[in-house]
């Protein structure tokens, strides 16, 4: 039996961490093993390279930036995803290629292409089953995170422009891959929020009984 990748994405404040450990706790209860994992730094190698990435205090070119991202994917799929997903288990991963497309491709302006293509070789062409898009809009999205008092790191501090590239990109994949993507509005509750994603999964679990 292969495994289930689901992957959550959106911008940052979107509630993504908060959906993915409701959504762990659910599957477990129902019996399912699930590996609840996160880009960057799902892996000891991760952590120091989200360390850099999110933390280096001099610039980071944006071709660099976009290949710490997929040595980070890089690894973590290799040595952690891909070995749960040959169990059979269950993957819920905070963050994959999708936030690459839209923070390197079309925040640091890139090519959504070119950056896709770099993760896909990255992953050894490994897509999610299904993708949850947390929406937001990045005014929301910022008050939040102002709400939350917390040191910016290096691409939430980037101005409210790149925030709105970002989730027109992320809306834009939604689109042109329907089947894969279930966009949630995230100003919901947590709770509305949870109840919508598991009605949504629920369907690829029957199909995996
Ligand atoms: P995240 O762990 O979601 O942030 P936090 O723990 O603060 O909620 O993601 C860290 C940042 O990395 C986030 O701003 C999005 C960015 N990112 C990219 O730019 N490209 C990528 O491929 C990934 C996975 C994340």
């Amino acid at each position: 039996m292969t495994g289930l990748f689901i992957t959550l994405e959106g911008g940052d404040g979107s509630g993504k961490s908060t959906q993915a450990k409701l959504l762990t706790d659910w599957l477990e209860e129902q019996g399912h093993t699930v590996l609840r994992s996160r880009e960057p730094g799902g892996t000891d190698l991760g952590v120091e390279i989200r360390e850099i990435v999110l933390h280096h205090r001099g610039d980071i070119a944006p071709r660099a930036e976009a290949l710490l991202y997929a040595a980070d994917r890089a690894h973590h799929i290799s040595t952690k995803v891909r070995p749960a997903l040959e169990r059979g288990d269950i993957v819920v991963q905070d963050r994959y290629l999708d936030s690459s497309v839209a923070y390197q491709g079309a925040g640091r302006v890139l090519g959504g292409d070119e950056v896709r293509e770099l993760s896909l070789w990255a992953a050894e062409g490994l897509l999610p089953d299904v993708t949850i898009l947390l929406d937001l809009d990045e005014t929301a999205a910022r008050s939040r995170l102002n709400a939350a008092n917390k040191r910016f790191d290096r691409l939430e501090a980037e101005k409210g422009e790149f925030h709105a590239k970002v989730r027109a990109s992320f809306l834009d994949l939604a689109a042109a891959e329907p089947e894969r993507f279930i966009v949630v509005d995230a100003t919901a509750k947590p709770e509305v929020i949870a109840a919508e994603i598991r009605e949504r999964v629920a369907p690829l679990l029957a199909d995996r009984a």
